[in-house]
């Protein structure tokens, strides 16, 4: 048996194509609030988290054309992304799903927005979901 390794949702991310409106409604329809706003340049895209309860709803909308989130909202359109877990360990949780043939997208881990360490594993083999393993 594999030892638990996710310790918490960390966030649900949805591809929205107004970050903005999407606030909007989450404000007005259920009181949240954005507790953190970050563009991060290099994965093409704007990204708001909102509070909910120690988890966040992460709205996430694409800054260039050719970011993955632009081609999954043309794909698919608005909905959900990807589901962030919190790990203790990035480097180890991303070994696991090596060891037992799992299919990553990153490598290593690397940097995420506000100062954690993240990595994504291929819905491929992750029966349909994006998955991104947080380290705070
Ligand atoms: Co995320």
């Amino acid at each position: 048996m594999t030892a638990m390794l996710l310790t918490e949702i960390d966030h649900v991310a949805i591809a929205v194509p107004d970050l903005d409106a999407a606030i909007a409604y989450y404000a007005e329809t259920f009181g949240a609030t954005v507790a953190h706003r970050e563009r991060i340049d290099s994965d093409g895209v704007e990204e708001a988290l909102l509070n909910v309860a120690d988890s966040y709803v992460q709205l996430l909308t694409p800054t260039s054309d050719s970011s993955p989130v632009a081609k999954y909202l043309e794909k698919k359109g608005p909905g959900i992304h990807h589901v962030g877990y919190r790990v203790a360990d990035c480097a180890a949780a991303l070994q696991s799903v090596k060891d037992h043939g799992g299919l990553v997208i990153d490598e290593q881990p690397r940097p995420g927005s506000r100062g954690t360490t993240v990595a994504f594993i291929h819905p491929k083999g992750a029966f349909g979901t994006l998955i991104e393993l947080v380290q705070e």
